[in-house]
């Protein structure tokens, strides 16, 4: 079956940012198209983040600072300014007011968290399951919203362009194919974890507005700047993979090697609470040298403190009295689709937010829990100045019918290699030579995924095809950029991790 349809703002993806601005674009009067892949709040990005949403105190300047020193002094200080100044009243406004997320509080005060490389508490968090208190009523909002209807279990397989101007898109769930015209489209699709063998990111995450944007002629920046977490536990299988939230180390938990040897006081001032790159950098060498790493907890009671994730421990019987067993893992992109201060993308009616996003706010490396509170600034505001617009029906792109027949073992097969070539080239160091080669497979296997697509849809083709054009980006910008925060060249004799 195939349907049309006009709305007023499309949203592709539904973390905070996703949800932030729909719920924006509908409080200015708009009619909303909110379109998930998902089913289920659990099933984003968002509903994921344990540490929590930082916030600005009576500190904005030393905030601010906070986030250029972790950035390598790379962010841009006017997107910065934005994040730290609005923070306060935007969190209260739609987290506290609209949603009553149930932060943490201590005799009846907030209860704020400290991360790595903030020089403050400053962190609102829910235990270390905060995505999921912020999205789960977010989600119940939007959905009982009567301005906001929302497709859940779709996918955007293509943005309609007409003159260089987004007009909608192209949507597909299991039996039904929609065009989707739109006064002004809104991608907020997320990051790029299945990119990678190991990832802390739901499998949703393939790129999607990335790819999509870029194939409309969007410019991306920053691209080399892929953010590995130091602390996932180390899992063979990457499905028994999960978080080791930074609010642990944040609460005096340290890092010892295979020696039993605490390592971080050798690799920065600030130790365990150093910038994420140079924890991930230090665990992966460390690792390297003596075989392992873990989290000591025993300053603390972990099981009071981190009640969640003490249970998940439990789920994996990890011994937490003998350390948790740690290793990087791909976590957040810095880079994405190049955006104003509104959200607005190079290419007219197409706007970005949330991590497929480049604000500028990250730069080379981003603050703990920054992701959050980006997502909904800029959420926000890019609903607020999409909308207005009605949708213009122009002619639509041929997508092919549903064809059940696509064979699974292609999608499957070129996902594998494709994280087989961004875990040896672009993890946390790369060598110029590795990028190269990585570029040349990459463009084989997007010739390969272009054939298909001629004569076939399915959500996982256009998911591969959007996979594939984010890791050609990647590994194009850093094979071009010098390394600075989490983009690290070495000489191609040394080792590169498998990431
Ligand atoms: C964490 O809880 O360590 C993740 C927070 C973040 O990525 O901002």
């Amino acid at each position: 079956m195939s349907t049309t349809e006009s709305t007023n703002v499309l949203v592709i993806g539904s973390g905070i940012a996703g949800c932030a601005a729909a719920l924006s674009a509908a409080r200015n009067g708009d009619n909303v198209a909110l379109v998930t892949k998902a089913t289920h709040a659990d099933e984003t990005s968002t509903g994921w983040a344990q540490g929590g949403i930082a916030t600005t105190r009576h500190d904005a300047d030393q905030f601010k600072q906070d986030i250029i020193d972790a950035s390598d002094n790379t962010a841009d200080p006017n997107a910065v300014d934005i994040l730290v100044n609005e923070a306060p009243s935007v969190i209260e406004d739609v987290l506290i007011e609209t949603l009553d997320v149930p932060f943490d509080k201590e005799n009846d005060e907030f209860a704020y968290g400290q991360e790595a490389a903030h020089s403050t508490r400053r962190i609102l968090h829910v235990g270390a399951s905060t995505g999921k208190h912020i999205l789960r009523p977010f989600f119940e909002y939007l959905q009982n919203h009567q301005s906001v209807r929302i497709y859940d279990d779709s996918t955007a397989l293509e943005l309609i362009t007409e003159h260089d101007t987004v007009h909608g898109a192209i949507v597909e769930d299991s039996n039904t194919s929609r065009v989707i015209f739109a006064g002004n489209t809104i991608l907020a699709t997320g990051g790029i974890g299945t990119l990678y063998p190991y990832s802390t990111n739901p499998s949703a995450a393939t790129g999607d507005g990335i790819g999509m944007a870029s194939l409309a002629g969007a410019q991306t920046a920053d691209m080399a700047f892929v953010q590995f977490h130091p602390t996932a536990y180390a899992a063979d299988d990457p499905d028994e993979l999960f978080l080791i939230s930074e609010a642990v180390r944040g609460e005096g938990a340290v890092l010892r090697n295979g020696n039993d040897v605490r390592f971080m006081p050798d690799y920065h001032v600030d130790a365990e609470l150093a910038p994420r790159d140079v924890v991930a950098r230090a665990v992966s060498s460390e690792r390297s040298q003596t075989g392992t790493v873990y989290l000591d907890v025993s300053s603390f009671d972990f099981e009071s403190t981190f009640p969640d994730l003490a249970a998940k421990c439990e789920q994996h019987d990890v011994d937490i009295d003998a350390g948790i067993p740690v290793a990087p893992a791909q976590h957040f992109l810095c880079g994405g689709v190049v955006v104003d201060t509104h959200g607005r993308t190079t290419v007219d009616g197409l706007y970005a937010v949330g991590e497929c996003a480049r604000t500028g706010v990250h730069g080379a490396n981003r603050l703990a829990s920054t992701g959050l509170l980006e997502g909904l600034v800029w959420g926000v505001r890019a609903g607020n100045d999409a909308a207005g617009k009605s949708a213009t029906a122009v002619e639509t792109p041929d997508v092919t019918t549903i064809d059940p027949q696509l064979p699974d073992q292609f999608t499957d097969a070129k996902f594998k290699r494709i994280q087989q070539i961004m875990g040896r080239s672009a993890g946390i160091t790369r060598t110029r030579d590795d990028l190269q080669n990585a570029q040349a497979e990459l463009r084989r296997i997007k010739g390969e995924i272009d054939a298909y697509a001629r004569t076939r849809t399915s959500r996982s083709l256009y998911e591969l095809r959007n996979a594939a054009v984010t890791a050609l980006l990647i590994t194009q910008a850093a094979s071009e950029t010098d390394s600075v925060g989490c983009h690290q060249l070495v000489e191609s004799a040394d080792p590169a991790p498998q990431m």
